[in-house]
């Protein structure tokens, strides 16, 4: 028996939104009217969860293009029928599991002793194994959501600060994997994508678009590579200290050509309310992590669109006062795009 479920919130992924959730739904229903909402740049998920749970929109598109991040839409989003009690059974099961009886795999051949404890590593690895060897039994979404309960225990066992651009130098603790079945937040009218945000924005006519992407170079595909191949399963050759496989889903949202991207995006968009999020809070030495748009690029690019407002936040703000950096604030723009 499962007591307790993952809820999608309950994931560490760097530019979540998930303390800024409250406000930016806030400044969305007080300046944003229409049915139709797309989520573009969605990461967690959180910010359509949020929009689900409020009944704002009769239909929701959302897409990333990772597709860890595409599983787990369709596992929590999804209408299709599954099979909880079978699911909760095959949990159950793989939460008992005597690690001792377990062989070595891919995945703790790999990852043991650096990104988790070894016997993490071979239990992650074997039940990954396992959810390929039942894929016939299951349906689509049964797999995902098996999928998205091993990501989400995974993250929890992480010997790591968040994400997988490099593991914590000393030895990781021996932590059980714990998966648990999802607080599951159907929406019958969602159209779930894994494509690039510029060439899916060229098909899709909105009432409003949120739009989230990365700010510096770091590839979110580089720092959720390993969530990646856990869910690809198809055991690539892994390259450098970090374990990565070869490059894939590089973002130009990362490059020098971001105002170029970025502005293209806009145009492209067809939407009566734009919704973006800004910020400058990655914490980095390296002048490769500086922004690659600047705030008057992106106010600029939005004002020939339609009428912007802009709001900001300092980060103290959401931090409880915790930490202090004065320069670094949060940004929501609303464009209402002219007619
Ligand atoms: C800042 S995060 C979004 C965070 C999200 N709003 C949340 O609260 O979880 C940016 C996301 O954009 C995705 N991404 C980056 N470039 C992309 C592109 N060109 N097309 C689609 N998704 C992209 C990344 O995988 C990442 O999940």
């Amino acid at each position: 028996m499962i007591n307790s479920l993952f809820n999608i919130e309950s994931r560490r992924y760097t530019g979540s939104k998930a303390k800024l959730t409250d406000w930016i739904i806030s400044l969305m229903k007080k300046y944003c009217k229409g049915d139709v909402f797309v989520d573009i740049f969605s990461g967690t998920g959180i910010i359509t969860a949020a929009t689900i749970k409020e009944k704002m929109f009769k239909s929701i598109i959302i897409n990333d293009f990772l597709y860890s991040n595409y599983i787990i839409y369709d596992a929590f989003f999804s209408t299709r029928i599954i099979n909880d009690k079978k699911l909760e059974r095959i949990i159950a099961k793989y939460n008992s599991i005597d690690l001792k009886s377990i062989k070595p795999n891919y995945f703790s051949k790999n990852f043991g002793g650096k990104y988790f404890h070894k016997n993490t590593a071979k239990h992650i690895g074997y039940i990954r194994d396992d959810i390929e060897k039942k894929k016939k039994s299951l349906t689509k979404r049964e797999y995902n959501v098996l999928l998205t309960a091993l990501i989400y225990a995974t993250d929890k066992a992480a010997n790591t600060v968040g994400h997988y651009d490099a593991y914590i130098k000393h030895k990781p603790k021996d932590k059980r994997i714990v998966m648990k079945m999802l607080a599951q937040l159907p929406f019958k009218n969602i159209k779930i994508y894994k494509e690039d945000a510029n060439i899916l924005a060229k098909k899709l006519k909105a009432d409003v678009v949120y739009i989230d992407p990365p700010y510096n170079s770091r590839q979110y595909s580089r720092f959720y590579h390993l969530l990646e191949t856990l869910v690809k399963w198809d055991m690539p050759i892994l390259y450098g200290t970090a374990l990565k496989p070869a490059t894939e889903n590089s973002s130009d949202y990362c490059t020098v050509r971001a105002p170029q991207v970025f502005e293209n995006l806009i145009r492209s968009i067809n939407s009566k309310y734009i919704v973006v999020s800004y910020n400058n809070t990655y914490k980095s030495k390296s002048s490769s992590s500086k922004n690659k748009i600047s705030l008057d690029e992106i106010e600029g690019i939005l004002n020939n669109k339609g009428k912007t407002k802009m709001f900001s936040r300092s980060h103290k703000y959401f931090n409880s006062g915790k930490t202090s950096f004065d320069d670094h604030k949060e940004y929501i723009f609303i464009t209402k795009v002219n007619d």
